[in-house]
């Protein structure tokens, strides 16, 4: 048959796919073609709608550099990311819930003795974090990583300012043999994502706002457990009910505890108002991931 109707057509393009030898990425593409092929179907798509949907994509691929990455971007702020995140990742044995790595992870931050302040210099209301990584077995977890970072108090990460900025606000510190993790940082305040873009573009013509609730990031591992992509969120954080890219969960927001100026946690005399959280990370062992269907 040569001649495709606005339905037979559906079956044509997956037929197309008979000789492939990867069943994954043959079930990947039938529903693919299938769902595609259903929205446009469902909205009538007109052929200016189809141009200017092109011209989006061309236009999210141009703005990705090395620096940046609208895709990601793109697929954040349609809920794709974290939808792909919950499916991989469930917190099943009350482990800790995975969210978006986000476009301002910088590898190879330094490893910093307990109880360092990250944030040198930067502005922000003073916080010291604490906590402990343990095993969804309760088992406390000596030597694991936290890989963490967070922008200023004003939202403003350090991949944002000139490159002669160098690494702020980020760290890698190790658990005690107790499992327990400290350091010192600053309050995270809410921020918008980049909105210089198409995606930006995006979100104004969809009516909705760009911003992130105050978060810290994370990545948590430990030997035979597998790194967690993480966030701590700042309770009473404006926009933790209507995060931009979708990556706020419940179980991820803590008690940042508001103290006067006075003594710090570290013993040191802090002269304004300070903060202390404290939250424990549960890992899941190595082995213990979903498998993914065929
Ligand atoms: C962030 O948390 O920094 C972020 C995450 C996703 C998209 C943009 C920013
Ligand atoms: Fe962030």
């Amino acid at each position: 048959m040569r001649d495709f109707d606005e339905t037979s057509i559906t079956e044509a393009v997956i037929g197309r796919l008979a000789e492939c030898d990867d069943p994954r990425f043959q079930r990947v593409m039938t529903a693919l073609i299938t769902h595609l092929h259903e929205f446009v179907r469902e909205v009538k798509l007109t052929e200016p709608e189809w141009l200017t949907a092109i011209q989006f994509l061309t236009d999210v691929g141009r703005t990705c550099t090395d620096k940046r990455q609208e895709f990601i971007l793109l697929s954040d702020t349609l809920g794709v990311s974290v939808l792909v995140i919950t499916l991989n990742h469930p917190a099943d044995q009350g482990s800790v819930e995975s969210t978006v790595l986000g476009p301002f992870y910088w590898e190879g931050a330094p490893e910093l003795p307990r109880g360092s302040n990250l944030a040198e210099g930067v502005t922000g209301e003073p916080t010291f974090y604490s906590g402990r990584v343990l095993g969804v077995d309760s088992r406390t977890l000596a030597n694991a990583l936290l890989d963490i970072w967070s922008g200023d108090g004003e939202g403003n990460y350090d991949m944002q300012m000139p490159a002669e900025t160098g690494m702020r606000a980020r760290g890698r510190i190790r658990t005690d043999a107790a499992g327990r993790y400290w350091f010192r940082s600053i309050l995270p305040t809410f921020y918008p994502v980049p909105t210089d873009g198409p995606v930006g573009r995006m979100l104004r013509k969809m009516g909705r706002h760009p911003y992130r609730p105050g978060h810290i990031h994370m990545i948590v591992s430990a030997p035979g457990y597998p790194p967690v992509t993480t966030h701590l969120f700042v309770a009473g954080s404006q926009y933790l009910d209507s995060d931009a890219v979708f990556g706020m969960k419940q179980s991820l927001v803590a008690q940042f505890e508001q103290h006067a100026p006075g003594i710090g946690p570290d013993g040191e005399r802090i002269d304004t108002r300070f903060y202390t959280v404290n939250y424990d990370f549960r890992l899941r062992p190595a082995g213990a991931a979903p498998p993914i269907e065929a």
